[in-house]
């Protein structure tokens, strides 16, 4: 590894999955470690595996899976943290221990109830038993943004006289400044008297809005991993963003002369994907990822751009894998080049899945004049994402209009067997959800979230809705696309409901989360 390597460490689904409404199921979650892996992640963290057995079992998936990053599990300083880390990674070609405990004064006192030297004790135990099972463990110290300087200092001494190879300074709560956490690891390079043997990580959360800043201002002193998630999702206000890391350090190379090995032409699918997947839209000003982030709407930026891109634009929107958004197939597409379409896109489908997502194609076709890509993605995912549902969307008649009641004529599939209902409701969308609730009862569930998206402009547009439901604590996202804003709704609960029938399979409560 040269000296000005950045190695990219992507907690999306650890760090990120583990907040609100962004929780995954097992083929989403291996379906994003594939892209991350594409993209060129060098190591990708995949859960948290003692948290539940959905954990576990995706973190031994994603193992499997995987062939070129690290792939990576958490653990607290626990010994059965640690065996369950290393039992899911034990199929990994490669493969990292992260085990973390808490050094500030206020985590030690009142959340761990632990004096620092019984601290400093659990840190050589559990970084020895990381040991024990691979020879890349990294160690956390976490809050380490608001420990003393000094005992965090002995603390990574020890944890990499015990063996670890990464250590890594959470601003676990978002804290910091980028002036003050930059100093902070000029101060560990210059103190810890082994540190020569591990690399320094940076771990910023988003709470100020300057995780990015603080994770650059922590390169810039020496660190060289930076941890990260996609759009920046992550505990409360988030993490560090990797799209923005990833283009500062290749727009700024100047200033910043570093490398990662990211394909930047991968990110805005990485972006869609991950928003699709957990329904949690990027803002449009958001930066790289955002609806407008390439868009210039008043006149003098227009004119300049037209003349010359270079006056308003710092990157070129192809560099984060924009293409001109093309119109790409209409009502008198076959299936040959639907199929070219997917091949483009980078799907595959099972023929059942392809001929399902033909037939919606047609229809589509015949309902709006202008198909562009992101409408045929907006269909791919929505159907591979059904695909093996117990429940399935079959029809919806709906009588709405000034003049209530609404009326909601429901049919789904379940295991197969068709169930229909009609119902009355205070609006359309409201007789929907009843009919789905009356078709397969599930009382103790309550709707958190309901969203609708239009995928492109025009009174045309397909709708794109997100619906969260909630269950005893456990949240999960549904997503449902449709030229038919109510279809998309339909098909949005019961993506949801299905998520959550397998969420109650699985799920154990974890003892204790990160
Ligand atoms: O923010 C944090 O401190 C963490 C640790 C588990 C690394 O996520
Ligand atoms: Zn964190």
């Amino acid at each position: 590894m040269t000296d000005n390597q950045i190695i990219i460490f992507d907690t999306t689904l650890r760090d990120g999955e583990q907040s609100p409404g962004c929780s995954m199921n097992l083929d989403e979650k291996l379906k994003i470690a594939r892209l991350l892996d594409g993209m060129g992640v060098d190591v990708i963290e995949a859960g948290f595996p003692i948290a539940s057995p959905g954990d576990f079992e995706a973190v031994q998936e994603i193992a499997k899976t995987i062939k070129n990053a690290v792939v990576c599990g958490l653990s607290r300083a626990k010994a059965a943290d640690i065996d369950a880390a290393a039992e899911a990674l034990k199929p990994a070609q490669r493969s990292r221990i992260h085990t973390f405990i808490s050094t500030s004064e206020s985590h030690m006192r009142y959340q761990l109830q632990m004096p620092p030297e019984a601290v400093l004790e659990s840190v050589r135990e559990s970084v020895t038993r990381a040991r024990g099972y691979t020879d890349n463990v990294e160690w956390s110290g976490m809050d380490a943004t608001r420990s003393d300087l000094d005992f965090l200092c002995r603390c990574i001494e020890a944890a990499i006289t015990c063996g670890a190879t990464t250590i890594n300074i959470p601003d676990t709560v978002g804290f910091a400044e980028p002036e003050e956490y930059g100093t902070l690891i000029r101060n560990i390079l210059n103190r810890v008297p082994n540190i020569d043997k591990a690399i320094l990580s940076t771990h910023c959360h988003n709470d100020l809005g300057l995780a990015v800043a603080n994770s650059l201002a922590g390169v810039k002193a020496g660190a060289r991993q930076i941890e990260c998630t996609i759009n920046g999702i992550g505990e409360r206000a988030g993490n560090a963003a990797l799209e923005e890391i990833v283009m500062a350090l290749k727009v700024r190379e100047d200033i910043l002369p570093f490398k990662t090995n990211i394909d930047t032409t991968q990110i805005i699918k990485m972006s869609r994907t991950l928003s699709t997947t957990i329904g949690f839209n990027v803002q449009p000003n958001k930066a790289i990822v955002g609806a407008n982030a390439f868009a210039h709407e008043s006149g003098i930026h227009q004119d300049g751009v037209l003349k010359h891109a270079g006056t308003y634009e710092i990157m070129t929107p192809e560099s984060v894998g924009l293409t001109k958004s093309s119109l790409v197939l209409g009502k008198h597409s076959g299936r040959h080049a639907l199929k070219d379409k997917l091949k483009d896109l980078g799907y595959e489908l099972g023929d059942n899945a392809f001929q399902d997502l033909f037939a919606r194609f047609k229809k589509l076709a015949d309902q709006k004049k202008e198909l562009h890509d992101d409408d045929i993605i907006a269909l791919i995912e929505d159907e591979v994402a059904s695909e093996h549902d117990r429940i399935q969307f079959v029809s919806l008649q709906i009588k709405a209009g000034t003049e209530g009641p609404q009326v909601a004529d429901l049919i789904l599939s379940i295991d197969g067997e068709k169930k229909g209902v009609h119902t009355e409701g205070n609006g359309p969308v409201d007789a929907i959800f009843k009919a789905i609730r009356e078709i397969c009862p599930h009382p103790n569930a309550h709707l958190q979230l309901y969203q609708v998206h239009a995928i492109t402009g025009g009174t045309d547009a397909q709708a794109e809705v997100t619906v969260r439901l909630e269950e005893e604590g456990k949240t999960v996202n549904g997503q449902g696309a449709d030229a038919d804003t109510l279809v998309a709704s339909a098909r949005a609960y019961v993506h949801a409901l299905n998520k959550l029938m397998v969420k109650r399979l699985k799920t154990k409560p974890a003892e204790e989360a990160a």
